[in-house]
């Protein structure tokens, strides 16, 4: 179901569902050119990094179009055009790996000798391969993480891992999800609200409500009494990029949520498909974090919470160390640490 990424064939436009107005409205937006894609990927239009991925991925063929449309009339012109746009598409946001993993496989996919209708016409259908891929892979990895759910389990989650993040299903939302679909129906779901742009309240809350699997919003500081209580059993993250040593980077506020569980004996796992998974990035401490406007602390939607002329911190994501997970869920299998190995592991069972 292409229900919040869609490729329109016949407008040749990529439709996206606009994530920044949910869930109060279901607006769509529509990239037509390099510059809507890189518009939409760096608002926050779509995000989570294997949607960042699969759009990315569809952005490639929008670019080699508009190459191809405004390069100089010589045949070899839109190539050094082409080139521009795709470096431009992969630096739109900096942490999560799925968006420069998806150009380079569409690059790799780019023949020195292809004319520009040949690559288009590739190039759309490895896009789709992609788009449908992550689908399969989130329905495989969510079945793998069923196991480490009880039922019985309040599972805490942090930002958005679901079907939005991705083409469908989700990752930390699709452990939940495949507990939920194989008859654990006892589970229940504490989603920690993310400020400052609030994907746990928004989005967490909208996909789950909307598949009837129990969800209660807390905000970001409830995390410690919640864990002190005894009402959290296990924690589930997505990430957007894992290092070669396992360390992996999530939504700002997953390292606290994780020291936290450690301290409480809760059993925290991060869900990330393999192409999350970044052994060119040797730990935490190397992986870039995005910096991000302060307009999304100084505000919440139109009204003003900071004086005027006071600075904020932005920084859009955290890592956290290998030695506080206690798996790693992906469509191959749970990795187990030590994380270099297991990694290397799993890349050979691709
Ligand atoms: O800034 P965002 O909303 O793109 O950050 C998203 C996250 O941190 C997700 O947890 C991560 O990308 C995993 S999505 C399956």
């Amino acid at each position: 179901m292409d229900w919040h990424i869609r490729f329109d064939d016949a407008q040749g436009r990529l439709e996206l569902l606009d994530q920044r107005f949910l869930p109060v409205r279901e607006d769509w937006f529509y990239c037509t050119d390099t510059a809507s894609t890189i518009y939409a990927l760096q608002t926050m239009v779509v995000r989570g990094a294997p949607a960042i991925g699969v759009t990315a991925a569809y952005g490639c063929w929008l670019a080699a179009r508009e190459a191809g449309a405004t390069a100089g009339p010589a045949e070899e012109d839109w190539r050094p055009c082409l080139d521009a746009l795709l470096t431009d598409l992969e630096n739109a946001r900096p942490t999560a790996v799925n968006l420069a993993w998806a150009v380079r496989r569409m690059r790799a996919a780019w023949g020195p000798e292809q004319g520009l209708d040949a690559l288009c016409a590739s190039w759309l259908a490895l896009a789709k391969e992609i788009h449908d891929e992550d689908k399969r892979f989130c329905r495989r990895l969510g079945a793998v993480g069923a196991a480490v759910i009880d039922d019985g389990d309040t599972v805490m989650t942090h930002c958005n891992a679901g079907a939005l993040a991705t083409a469908d299903y989700g990752t930390a939302l699709g452990v939940i999800r495949g507990a939920w679909d194989a008859g654990k129906r006892n589970i229940r779901v504490i989603a920690n609200e993310t400020r400052p742009f609030l994907q746990g309240a928004r989005l967490t809350a909208w996909e789950l409500a909307k598949d009837g699997i129990p969800v209660k919003v807390a905000c970001d500081n409830a995390c410690a009494l919640l864990m002190k209580k005894g009402l959290v059993q296990k924690v589930v993250v997505g990430a957007d990029r894992i290092a070669a040593n396992g360390d992996a980077a999530n939504k700002i506020g997953t390292l606290g949520v994780a020291i936290l569980a450690q301290h409480f004996g809760v059993p925290f796992y991060v869900a990330a498909p393999l192409s999350t998974i970044d052994p060119a990035t040797p730990d935490g401490d190397a992986i870039p974090i995005e910096d991000r406007t302060p307009r999304e602390v100084t505000h919440v939607g139109a009204t003003q919470i900071v004086p005027d002329g006071v600075e904020v911190y932005n920084m859009a994501f955290d890592p956290t160390p290998a030695a506080l997970i206690a798996g790693i869920i992906t469509e191959v299998g749970i990795l187990r640490p030590p994380y270099g190995e297991s990694i290397l592991k799993a890349f050979g069972a691709e």
